[in-house]
């Protein structure tokens, strides 16, 4: 089927049909901010609340990975109401993060500071108070690591493990601000299933999980 043709920013974009406004955007070199999409993921988890965007005839700004891409529709990355809401979501997500950027493994390839570059917001959230999160970080496998307190609860870690290696050893445990990354009955890592497996920390976007450097 032919190419669907549209406009983000003023610039011109042409995308599969059926593929999502976020991934259309990102291909054509348009940053939006984002953490939990998945481009095989549809629906979308919608969990981290990033991706807004405003599309000409819709009353309020809409999360870019909830939406397919339609010609000739009209889009926005920026506008008042969008940075308010990318504002909003970074700045709750960073209350509940534990910043020690210089001890952390993603320092520089981090996507919440490639968030915060590109939307010049600060790491430290301003109208927020900071709960430092202090859960125990899992060392027990030489070759992979996590640290849920730099966690961001965006979910690719167990869709890899669970959708693409099918082990499904990774899983949300606890609830509100206690969620967290875990192994079943929050085992260490070392007693899991995983074999020499660390794809987990391929995916994930910041220090969560890694490989440890000797
Ligand atoms: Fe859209 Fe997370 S990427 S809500």
């Amino acid at each position: 089927m032919s190419e669907v043709n549209f406009s983000i920013d003023g610039k011109t974009v042409h995308a599969a049909p059926g593929t999502s406004l976020l991934f259309a955007a990102l291909d054509a070199g348009v940053f939006i901010p984002h953490l939990c999409a998945i481009r095989e993921q549809n629906p979308p988890s919608g969990g981290c609340r990033l991706c807004w965007v405003e599309i000409e005839g819709m009353a309020e700004p809409v999360p870019s990975c909830s939406q397919t891409v339609r010609e000739a529709m009209v889009v926005r990355t920026r506008s008042p109401a969008v940075d308010r809401l990318v504002r909003a979501g970074f700045e709750m997500l960073m209350s509940v993060h534990r910043l020690d950027c210089k001890q952390c493994p993603a320092n520089r390839r981090c996507a919440l500071q490639d968030i915060a570059r590109a939307r010049k917001l600060p790491l430290k959230p301003k109208h927020l108070a900071k709960i430092e999160p202090d859960f125990p970080i899992d060392l027990s496998r030489a070759e992979l690591a996590l640290n849920p307190n730099h966690c961001v609860l965006c979910g690719q870690c167990i869709h890899v493990c669970r959708d693409l290696v099918k082990k499904d050893i990774l899983a949300f445990a606890f609830r509100g601000l206690k969620t967290v990354i875990s192994t079943f009955d929050a085992q260490p890592l070392a007693e899991q299933d995983c074999g020499t497996c660390t794809r987990c920390a391929d995916v994930c976007p910041v220090g969560a999980l890694y490989r440890p450097t000797k």
